[in-house]
């Protein structure tokens, strides 16, 4: 069991190291993914991380569905990932808020589950914000919803249904986000901002999933051009089962295993790819960020995307 468990990892390691193939010019083209030199990127701000006891206890995971009973350290874990996202997301809230001066903000949270993250930001900025939360379970809809109410806030709202229902209801936003989007969620997401001229910053899981036949043909990969050229799409399918590769169950001190780091490496280029295709469908600025500290998910990638009519205010 032990020897056939070894055979499959050093399988899957050649086939990762045969995709990867020419690593100077996947490492170019992840370079591009930095963000030094643009000027106009709000940083990510640990100020903004919840002081969660002077919070209403519905806005903690801690205190919502989230039980320590049933998966110890779960509920621990989305505060972290909460706190990550808050500090790399509010930054450009408070930015769009300026942009807009008089009008709200108009936040989209996809597959926002429970909305830990969508109703966060909506009552942060009550006065300033109007978020909506887009899932298609029933059950976790019906949870936000009550959150919702008794927290009485009067900027959120939620979509009970598919992100393509709420694509085709054409509604503009200027946001879009999400934490933990599953597979081809996040490149759904990523269309739907190109077409409305939305910035985002989304968060990605379940890459794997993406490899699936049925998938591959909803979105060939590579999306970019410019993976196009460096990789085909069997190499690039390995690379999204790399992007899954197993931690080592339990363990999350994961942040300085081997594995792990090649698995980052493996969601940095997929990533990276979902990004230059969105600069070329649309006019965007671009990056890459992690949720800090990497150990609160083993899907710590923030994919950040700027669109350009708040590139131009955001470097005044
Ligand atoms: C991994 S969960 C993350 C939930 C939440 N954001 C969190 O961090 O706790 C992904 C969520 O996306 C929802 N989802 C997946 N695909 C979707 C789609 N096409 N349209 C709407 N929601 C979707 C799932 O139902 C699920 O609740």
């Amino acid at each position: 069991m032990h020897r056939r468990h070894a055979a499959r990892q050093e399988r899957r390691r050649k086939q990762l190291e045969e995709a990867v193939g020419d690593l100077h010019a996947v490492q170019s083209l992840l370079d591009l993914q930095n963000e030094d030199g643009a000027s106009c990127w709000p940083t990510s701000d640990a100020s903004w991380v919840p002081d969660w006891e002077s919070l209403p206890s519905n806005l903690d995971p801690a205190c919502a569905e989230l039980s320590e009973d049933e998966k110890p350290g779960r509920a621990q874990r989305k505060r972290k990932q909460l706190e990550a996202m808050a500090a790399s997301i509010m930054p450009f809230v408070d930015r769009l808020i300026e942009e807009r001066q008089q009008q709200r903000v108009r936040i989209v949270e996809f597959g926002s589950g429970t909305g830990h993250l969508g109703i966060l930001i909506a009552y942060l900025r009550r006065e300033s914000t109007h978020v909506t939360l887009v899932e298609r379970k029933d059950y976790t809809c019906r949870i936000a919803q009550d959150r919702i109410s008794s927290l009485k806030l009067d900027n959120v709202q939620v979509f009970c249904g598919d992100i393509e229902d709420y694509a085709s209801s054409r509604q503009v936003f200027d946001l879009g986000t999400s934490l933990h989007s599953c597979g081809v969620l996040t490149d759904l997401i990523l269309d739907l901002c190109c077409s409305v001229h939305a910035s985002y910053v989304l968060c990605p899981c379940c890459y794997g999933q993406c490899s699936r036949s049925e998938n591959l043909s909803r979105f060939q990969r590579p999306r970019s051009k410019q993976f196009a050229e460096v990789m085909n799409e069997e190499r690039f399918s390995s690379i999204l089962s790399g992007a899954d590769y197993a931690i080592g169950q339990g363990d999350w001190n994961f942040d300085d295993c081997p594995n792990f780091a090649k698995a980052k490496f493996c969601m940095r280029i997929v990533d990276a790819d979902r990004n230059l295709s969105s600069e070329r469908m649309s006019c965007y600025r671009t990056c890459l960020r992690s949720l800090n500290p990497l150990n609160c998910s083993p899907k710590n990638n923030v994919v950040v995307g700027l669109h350009s009519a708040s590139c131009m205010v955001l470097n005044r």
